[in-house]
């Protein structure tokens, strides 16, 4: 079955590794994803965001994760990404998610926390965790986009409080990075994360983890991140290989051709992913 965050983040913080959400955009990057941590023994996250779920559709995405779920006897959490509102997070609950994320950090600060704290105690009582969010993240996803000029890093006193008033399972704070490929050279604040995390009992979410360079990931990860959301990097291996296969031969037409190869290049993106997470062998 699937599960809450909280079945490997504590974990995660104690051990001071993280845990890959890699996001399910269509059923090839659920068999990639789940593939991948299969080999790698790890505990996952699927990532879903409202877009992601319009195009698959709520029943098929609780479905693919279920069967994912079984087939690996993995530790899996099926998370709404960047959800918008009350209603959104409940309506996947229902369904059958097994945690949520609550992205207030449009709204003003107290608002903020009063819009978390709603969805936190509706998803406590029924086992679900929940992320919640301060501070703007840069970049762009979906229908969101912040341009990181504008993007606003957290500021640890008010993440704190924060978790002190909501009680959210994880925190995602901006720290400098960005949504989707960067444009410019990525600069994380450890020191804000650092600040945070020693005060609260729960991990700090990186999100933007696609392109971020590798010694800045274990850095990251020492400083308190214990989750780490990986989706554009997926994206871009994806297509790559779709590209190649038809740049090749104009003729083809059965979808598994440039599927097969797309799947493939995903798998190994997430593998390696888990390895710089140090979530191997920790399921
Ligand atoms: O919430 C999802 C992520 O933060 C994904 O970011 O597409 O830059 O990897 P990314
Ligand atoms: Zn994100």
């Amino acid at each position: 079955p699937l599960v809450s965050m909280n079945e490997f983040l504590p974990k995660a913080k104690a051990n001071k590794f993280a845990v890959g959400q890699f996001n399910m955009n269509n059923l090839e990057f659920a068999q990639a994803i789940t593939d991948a941590a299969i080999e790698e023994k790890s505990p996952f996250i699927f990532g879903v965001s409202e877009g992601a779920l319009k195009y698959m559709g709520i029943e098929y995405t609780v479905a693919i994760a279920e069967a994912a779920a079984k087939k690996s006897g993995l530790p899996i959490a099926l998370h709404l990404d960047h959800g918008s509102n009350f209603d959104i997070a409940m309506k996947c609950i229902r369904a059958g998610f097994s945690s949520v994320m609550f992205d207030g950090s449009h709204h003003p600060y107290e608002e903020n926390i009063k819009l978390t704290k709603e969805i936190v105690k509706a998803a406590h009582a029924m086992g679900v965790s929940v992320e919640g969010e301060l501070g703007t993240i840069g970049g762009v996803e979906d229908d969101l986009s912040v341009d990181e000029a504008s993007a606003q890093l957290a500021k640890p006193e008010e993440a704190i409080r924060f978790y002190e008033e909501t009680g959210v399972d994880a925190l995602a704070i901006a720290v400098g990075t960005a949504h989707g490929m960067y444009k410019g050279e990525v600069k994380i604040h450890y020191d804000i994360i650092e600040a945070v995390v020693a005060k609260i009992p729960v991990p700090i979410v990186l999100h933007g983890g696609s392109g971020v360079p590798d010694d800045m990931i274990r850095k990251a990860i020492q400083a308190g991140a214990g989750k780490i959301n990986v989706n554009t990097e997926n994206q871009v291996a994806c297509t790559a290989q779709i590209r190649e296969v038809l740049a090749k031969d104009a003729n083809v037409i059965d979808p598994r051709k440039y599927l097969t190869p797309a799947r493939a290049a995903m798998k190994q993106v997430v593998q390696e992913k888990i390895r710089l997470f140090g979530s191997s062998n920790q399921a």
